[in-house]
């Protein structure tokens, strides 16, 4: 056992487990010395983990079925089951051809291209998919089809839907039992709109903050993730004795993303984790046996690795330990074209994963070449029919549990079609509830409760903004491009704070930047984290953004106007927000509350006679860090959190540290026309030519032809303008290290360019160049007003022959002619307000 996880954490954990009467049938016995040293790296010993027994009842019809249809599928229809397509990249009549297992809807995919579609157009595609599925007009056996989303606070993808706080605000309000409603109003939700899988419960238990998707797990303890996990699964699918889900307000689940997604090194997304199998087996393991022993129906495995093995390869943990040792007895999912990632594979061809007990592939835009690779393998016999055969068993045999085979189509289920259910009232109010229960106060020098009857003022960039309140996975995968327009029947912080003063007869003034003409009473300034998702969220250190701490100040001058402060924060972890805690005379941790933002004024806004209406209960699921990196100290431990009966503490000052100099976001290449450290700027001509790197202004470069000035854009002097005269030219950044973009390329990610143009070039291109290969696309830049955020999907340059895993000029802009424009910023994101297309 590794110093930092002794013995204390885990046998919490144990005794956790047994509390929840979950107690694993055989316990785990210590290894011996010799045979520690033995096992090769990223090997588990599926004997030292604990077993459990799949609890869902073998029911004999369900096996005659599940026989019956083995022995007259056609070897083209058993793989068929095996592949999952995405939304972006699948019709009905693909599915209607390859007999395809299931689809799913990625972040930012939807029914006919848009993934911001009205409901009913969900459920219209959950019937045309379905349908196509059971066509048995080619004398096929038709298995109805099974459609997944990432349904991962609430029915997240549906505008309109009930937006619960992300699990991490969920993982502070130490409340099971609200966690299994939560679940079950989700199922409710899904069902509407035709889907039947979550892919949900994330039963990650994050170690390290700075990963980006921290905020999908409940807890960096996994004692408390443990004592969770079976309530969300019994919350979506029910009892794990039921059967015939679909009869109920059920859909299947899927606890993500096995194995120790939050115990990545460092905290990289889908990096690698290099525990011990003891620390793997009682931090990341640990949330997966009651998740077991509530019969979850699928497993997802992780992106990530652990001892250098990536998991979706590593057959002794998704057989070995998963199906063998704890006796899972649902299907394996992989993740979106995870099995790229496996040694030897790539996106379009890994048998490699079937073998390790990976039954089903998310093969989103790959699953064509996934599937006729597995086709032809199974054809050759070089892979094992029988491996296949049992694949299709477990999806079939969840299939059958689920009900699908006898469900009918999507709309004729029960629940479908009845829209009143997003968003319904009753709904609103559950988590509303949970957003009560998971604000943790950090600090009250008195000024909470505010009292309803006088003038309040609500301040900072987050006050009414429902979006950045819910977080990513919301609406679109990166949680960007939507706006209060699209939560209808929502409530922001401001709106919600707004209706409690006034209800109490006091008034309340709505001012971003805290300015005011009447005094107020009190403020309430909101700030903190806006939305993100994987990869983008990932950070250097535990620190806002810089552009996101203007609020610091907006603070400390309502502070020094002898204006009370109320810092509410917005966020998806802890950080380091001194400045705010040293301002603020009160201090509370919203998290990602989601679309009831009206739980905040709950607790904040008391009652006339100037009485707590509702007590804060919320405790930190993580520690709160003293500075930019949790090695540097805790500053409120695990479990930490005030309330209204808390002694009042004289507040001794909070070291601030010059945050500009500790921060680092690497997504960023370029901003307000400088490049990041390790970044420079270079302009090139044609091949030959000598080029130079920019470093004062103004600059001249290819002999005159190029001159770059500066050109004030947001700041004095944030952008950097190129002037042409003519010929080949190209603005160049160059990164130092060389640049491995495979894992954002293979998401949805965009390189992004804010730039404004002068005078068009008549030709221009736009690529990334790597030390042996380049991928150029042609682009139109037209003059602009004003600047534009362009996005030009990284797959495109991977399309064109770029190599993304070594880029050492990741941005090129090269142009022909006369030309004349600036650019403000280079960076990695999703955010674009223009996508140029491919060419
Ligand atoms: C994520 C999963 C998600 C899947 C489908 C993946 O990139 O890691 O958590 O379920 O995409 O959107
Ligand atoms: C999808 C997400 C997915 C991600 C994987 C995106 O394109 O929308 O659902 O998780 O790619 O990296």
């Amino acid at each position: 056992m590794t110093g930092r996880w002794g013995p204390t954490r885990a046998s919490l954990a144990a005794g956790l487990l047994a509390a929840a009467s979950l107690v694993p049938i055989a316990r785990a016995e210590t290894p011996p010395p010799a045979a520690a040293a033995t096992a090769a790296p990223g090997t588990a010993r599926p004997e030292l983990w604990p077993a459990y027994t799949y609890p869902v009842p073998a029911r004999p019809e369900h096996e005659a079925l599940i026989a019956d249809l083995l022995a007259r599928m056609t070897i083209e229809e058993k793989v068929g089951q095996l592949v999952q397509a995405d939304l972006c990249c699948v019709t009905p009549d693909d599915v209607r051809r390859y007999k395809l297992g299931s689809i799913l809807v990625g972040g930012n995919s939807g029914p006919g291209g848009d993934d911001l579609a009205p409901a009913p157009e969900w459920l219209k595609a959950a019937d045309d998919f379905y349908l196509a599925s059971v066509d048995r007009s080619d004398g096929g056996v038709g298995v109805p089809i099974v459609w997944g989303t990432d349904a991962v606070h609430g029915h997240s993808n549906i505008i309109g839907a009930t937006i619960f706080p992300h699990n991490i605000g969920l993982g502070a309000m130490r409340d099971a039992a609200l966690v299994e409603r939560i679940g079950a109003i989700t199922a409710k939700e899904i069902r509407v709109t035709g889907q039947e899988w979550t892919f949900a419960p994330t039963v990650a238990v994050p170690q390290d903050f700075r990963w980006g998707r921290a905020y999908e797990g409940y807890s960096s303890d996994p004692a408390l993730v443990a004592s969770y996990v079976g309530a969300m699964v019994r919350g979506l699918q029910g009892p794990p004795e039921g059967d015939n889900l679909l009869a109920g307000p059920y859909v299947i689940a899927s606890t993500k993303h096995f194995l120790a997604d939050g115990g990545t090194d460092g905290g990289v997304d889908q990096g690698d984790s290099s525990i011990s199998e003891e620390a793997l087996r009682d931090i990341h393991g640990l949330p997966y046996g009651p998740a077991i022993a509530e019969g979850v129906s699928t497993v997802m495995v992780s992106f990530s690795s652990w001892q250098g093995v990536k998991m979706t390869g590593n057959r002794s943990l998704v057989t070995g330990v998963l199906k063998e040792r704890m006796d899972f007895g649902g299907f394996v999912v992989s993740d979106w074209n995870a099995h790229g990632q496996v040694a030897g594979c790539t996106n379009e061809a890994c048998p490699q994963a079937l073998m390790a007990g990976v039954d089903m592939y998310m093969a989103p835009d790959t699953w064509k070449p996934i599937y006729e690779d597995l086709l032809a393998r199974a054809r050759a016999g070089t892979v094992p029919m029988s491996r296949i055969d049992e694949a299709v068993a477990r999806i079939l045999r969840v299939k059958a549990r689920l009900g699908l085979f006898t469900a009918g189509k999507p709309s004729d289920r029960p629940w479908s079609g009845q829209y009143d259910l997003l968003g319904a009232p009753e709904h609103r109010a559950v988590a509303r509830e949970a957003v009560r229960k998971s604000l943790v106060l950090l600090k009250n020098g008195g000024v909470l409760p505010l009292a309803p009857g006088k003038r309040l003022l609500v301040a900072g960039d987050g006050a009414d903004d429902i979006a950045r309140q819910s977080g990513g996975w919301t609406l679109s995968w990166q949680g960007t491009g939507v706006d209060n327009s699209h939560f209808p029947g929502a409530t922001s912080i401001w709106a919600g704070l707004k209706e409690a003063v006034e209800a109490g007869g006091g008034s309340a003034v709505l001012s971003p930047d805290g300015s005011f003409t009447d005094r107020p009473d009190a403020a309430v300034v909101v700030f903190g984290e806006t939305p993100y998702a994987e990869f983008q969220g990932d950070r250097a250190a535990l620190l806002l953004d810089p552009e996101l701490t203007a609020p610091y100040a907006t603070m400390a001058k309502l502070k020094a106007q002898g204006v009370p402060v109320v810092a509410v924060m917005i966020t998806g972890r802890p950080l380091y927000v001194n400045p705010a805690l040293n301002a603020a005379d009160a201090f509370v941790v919203a998290w990602l509350p989601g679309s009831e933002g009206g739980g905040i004024a709950d607790v904040l806004v008391g009652d006339a006679a100037g009485r707590p209406r509702h007590d804060f209960t919320g405790k930190l699921p993580a520690a709160w860090p003293r500075a930019a990196q949790m090695a540097d100290g805790t500053l409120f431990p695990f479990g930490f959190g005030l309330d209204y009966r808390s002694p009042r503490a004289a507040w001794t000052p909070l070291p601030e540290l010059d945050a500009s100099a500790l921060g680092g976001d690497a997504r960023m290449w370029f901003a307000a026309g400088t490049p990041a450290a390790r970044w420079s700027l270079m302009v090139a001509g044609r091949e030959g030519e000598v080029e130079t790197r920019i470093t004062t202004l103004p600059a001249e470069a290819l002999a005159g032809r190029v001159r770059v000035t500066a050109e004030n854009h947001k700041v004095q002097e944030g952008a950097r303008r190129f002037t042409v005269s003519g010929g080949t030219a190209s603005v160049q950044l160059s990164n130092f290290d060389g640049l491995d973009l495979a894992r954002e390329t293979n998401g949805d990610v965009m390189l992004l360019v804010t730039m404004r143009v002068w005078d068009a070039p008549a030709e221009a291109r736009i690529g990334a160049i790597g030390p042996q290969a380049r991928g150029f696309t042609a682009v139109t830049l037209p003059a602009t007003p004003g600047y534009v955020r362009y996005g030009l999907p990284l797959k495109c340059l991977r399309d064109k022959g770029a190599d993304m895993t070594g880029l050492i000029r990741p941005f090129v802009l090269e142009t022909e002619g006369r030309a004349d424009y600036a650019i403000a910023e280079v960076r990695l994101g999703s955010d674009a307000e223009e996508v140029l297309p491919c060419r």
